[in-house]
């Protein structure tokens, strides 16, 4: 795909650089051979100017914010399509046809139990766990009940994994939820679509059949759909880079909730929630504003900027139209925090310092009040991220196990510790 060059002069010494250019987006500067031609490495610590690798998967045009699953805009994909159809889309690269689609709703359904053992293995757990904590844990030991879908060299084993980790995540984080409310964990039900049936596997209890409501099913549906994928995001690059060493999916996939789980990536629409709570009235955003902007104070504002989108995160937008139906199907009328989320937004949105600096609401900023209004506890927020996005770092993790030229990811760095010295024996120091 190389198709011209660019050039670098270290120490006098001229580099040739080739550019790679992808379909849509920004070209890439092949650095591959600059230290071995240079003695030099390029610096960039938050990756703010890296891409690590080619994807077919995702794109992303933060400027314009535009987000594109395979090429389809988010907003046509939650709209007309279910997460299912998303799911077979991010892992197969094209849309299903009715007789794929139904195959793999099948296939998906019949995945959706765990080993009886893992309920014993919940057990081990404080009753007061975070549900992240659950998973993160419950995930990873999954690698150590299914032997037979852990050899990543072998292309069945991987596709079945694939399967057991989306059908599974839900029935996990229903069972981390019930876990910690104190309930009976609710099996699957095979005639019930993939949202509903988390629903109830939280929601369902022994005493009484669960009522699914189309209308809050629809709308999680569509939520999952907003959080798939989304390019080489902090957790996905995890999934990769773990990935990239040949470690099995369920660990790769475990070590990628427990770096979403961070409040300034997948806890931030837990961390939304809370500061949303702790404005407690709309008085009170001018304070917080000021706050945001105090470079000495840590405070930001939950929920707002990204790195990537320096424009309207395309997916706020669904979220906050999703916020509204929940709320007129649930007959909440007047939620306080969406009217302080609301304000702070129009206040945010129109201060020269959120609009210098680009900051808008991202996917986090109105996901918060929608999923409390669902019945989840704030604590089940990320691990509803997590079940999203799982099917995205599965995707991607498949895209560079199949990639031939894949190595293993080992950045390097640069040193600022002590020169070489000698060793000094503690008599003389
Ligand atoms: C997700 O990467 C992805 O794609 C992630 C995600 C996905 O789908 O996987 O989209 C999901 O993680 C969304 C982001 C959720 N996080 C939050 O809402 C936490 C609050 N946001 C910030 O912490 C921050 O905006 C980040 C972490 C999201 C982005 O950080 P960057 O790109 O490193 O930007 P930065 O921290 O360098 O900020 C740039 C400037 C700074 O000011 P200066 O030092 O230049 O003067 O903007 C300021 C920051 O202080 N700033 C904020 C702010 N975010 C950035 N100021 C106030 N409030 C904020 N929220």
């Amino acid at each position: 795909m190389t198709v011209s060059s660019s050039s670098i002069v270290v120490d006098g010494k001229t580099v040739d650089l080739p550019v790679k250019v992808g379909t849509i987006g920004p070209a890439g500067l092949d650095i591959g051979k600059l230290y071995a031609q240079s003695g030099t490495f390029t610096y960039d610590p938050g990756f703010t100017s890296t891409a690590s690798c080619e994807s077919k998967i995702t794109y992303i045009d933060g400027d314009e914010g535009v987000l594109l699953y395979r090429g389809y805009p988010i907003e046509q994909l939650a709209e007309h399509g279910d997460f299912l159809e998303t799911c077979y889309l991010l892992l197969y690269g094209e849309l299903p046809t009715k007789v794929q689609k139904a195959d793999f709703d099948y296939r998906v359904t019949r995945h959706t139990m765990v080993h009886e053992q893992m309920a014993r293995f919940f057990h081990g757990f404080r009753r007061d766990a975070h549900p992240m904590a659950i998973m993160v844990a419950s995930v990873g030991a999954l690698s150590a009940f299914y032997h037979d879908s852990t050899d990543i060299s072998d292309p069945t084993q991987r596709m079945v994994a694939s399967m057991r980790m989306v059908a599974k995540m839900p029935t996990l984080a229903a069972m981390a939820y019930k876990y910690t409310v104190g309930q009976p964990f609710v099996y699957p039900k095979n005639d019930l679509d993939y949202t509903s049936n988390f629903l109830r596997m939280c929601f369902a209890v022994p005493c009484e059949e669960y009522k699914i409501n189309p209308v809050l099913s629809r709308a999680l549906d569509k939520i999952f759909t907003l959080h798939a994928d989304h390019e080489q995001n902090a957790s996905t690059s995890t999934v990769r880079l773990a990935g990239s060493s040949g470690a099995n999916p369920f660990a790769c996939v475990a070590a990628g909730i427990a770096c979403l789980w961070g409040p300034a990536h997948g806890g931030a629409n837990e961390a939304a929630l809370k500061m949303l709570a702790e404005i407690g009235s709309v008085e009170r955003i001018p304070q917080f504003i000021a706050r945001a902007k105090d470079k000495n104070d840590p405070f930001r504002l939950m929920g707002f900027g990204h790195r990537v989108y320096k424009n309207y995160d395309p997916r706020a937008k669904i979220m906050q139209k999703t916020c509204h139906e929940v709320l007129r199907e649930i007959g909440i009328k007047d939620d306080p925090l969406l009217d302080i989320a609301i304000e702070l937004e129009r206040i945010a949105l129109s201060d020269p310092y959120f609009i210098e600096k680009k900051l808008y609401p991202n996917v986090d900023f109105y996901s918060g009040i929608t999923l409390k209004a669902l019945g989840f506890p704030v604590s089940m927020f990320t691990v509803l991220f997590a079940v999203a996005r799982t099917v995205g770092w599965i995707a991607q993790w498949k895209e560079m196990i199949e990639d031939p030229g894949q190595r293993i990811g080992r950045p390097r760095q640069l040193y600022i510790g002590a020169d070489r010295r000698d060793y000094v024996p503690v008599s003389e120091r």
